[in-house]
């Protein structure tokens, strides 16, 4: 489907789940360089839960910190303002995520591990590579199959016949989308991703991580996003044959895939403790 039809439909919903006004405060402080650490506290410290529910983010296990922080000042001094604007996202969208629907045998529960899975699998990919700021994998990651349940809440016939051939043919998400969906969630979740206004190369991860194409201009995000993609949905197995990649992603991201023993029993580790902080407080339906 074109794009302008895509947009035209998901246009006319008016009830997207939308980011906190918070957010685009932070951001704008950030991107006008006006950004200290007291004047983003203040605008975050405003809303009391999104307060404590960012330093229950930051204090949790799978963000690995050795000291702890009280206060969202604290929290901004130790993991900086590109990591708390992405807290603020990652929080946000808990409640999006949380879907109270059933739905033929649709997991939510399932659905969770994984995005969270590849949100940490992304991070490390980035952390090892150094190719783009850790926190924003992590996003990335945590947003890239959001389309899913934009459709699964919007698109519910579309969803239904998806998951049935999904289901009868062993294929994947993404392919019984193509024959048998008038949007697939890969154009869902980066129309959603462009609306809230989070940068380029994040919806692009989010556009990308089912057809990737390589290119000579990529951050690189896109790559740890579709890699994490990839392994959490192969039981951590694939080869790095498969991939072909620019010559700077190759560097970084070769050697990588071809030592997964040196980095992924910890990143596995990581995932357990962050799947335990995403369904804290929550009581997952299906
Ligand atoms: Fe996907
Ligand atoms: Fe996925």
């Amino acid at each position: 489907m074109e794009n302008k039809a895509v947009w035209d439909i998901l246009g006319k919903i008016t009830d997207l789940p939308t980011l906190p006004s918070v957010y685009f405060k932070v951001d704008k402080l950030l991107k006008d360089k006006q950004a200290s650490i007291e004047n983003v506290a203040r605008i975050i410290e405003i809303d009391p839960a999104m307060s404590s529910s960012i330093l229950r983010l930051v204090n949790s296990a799978f963000y690995g910190l050795s000291s702890k922080s009280s206060s969202i000042p604290h929290a901004i001094m130790i993991i900086g303002f590109n990591a708390v604007k992405n807290a603020i996202v990652s929080v946000s969208i808990l409640d999006t995520l949380h879907i109270k629907d059933r739905y033929l045998n649709f997991n939510i529960s399932d659905f969770w591990r994984h995005s969270v899975s590849v949100a940490v699998l992304s991070r490390q990919l980035a952390e090892k590579s150094r190719l783009v700021a850790p926190e924003d994998a992590f996003m990335a990651g945590l947003l890239h199959d959001i389309g899913k349940i934009i459709m699964l809440k919007y698109f519910k016939e579309d969803f239904g016949r998806v998951w049935k051939t999904m289901q009868e043919t062993r294929c994947t998400f993404y392919d019984a989308e193509q024959e048998n969906a008038s949007i697939d969630h890969v154009q869902i979740g980066a129309y959603l991703a462009r609306k809230w206004e989070l940068p380029d190369h994040i919806v692009e991860a989010i556009a990308g991580h089912h057809y990737y194409m390589t290119s000579e201009a990529s951050t690189g995000l896109v790559e740890c996003v579709m890699l994490a993609n990839a392994l959490s949905n192969s039981g951590y197995q694939i080869h790095p044959d498969d991939y072909v990649f620019e010559g700077h992603i190759e560097k970084a991201v070769t050697p990588l895939l071809a030592d997964t023993q040196s980095w992924l029993p910890q990143a596995i580790a990581e995932i357990d403790a962050a799947y335990e902080f995403f369904l804290e407080g929550k009581s997952p339906g299906t």
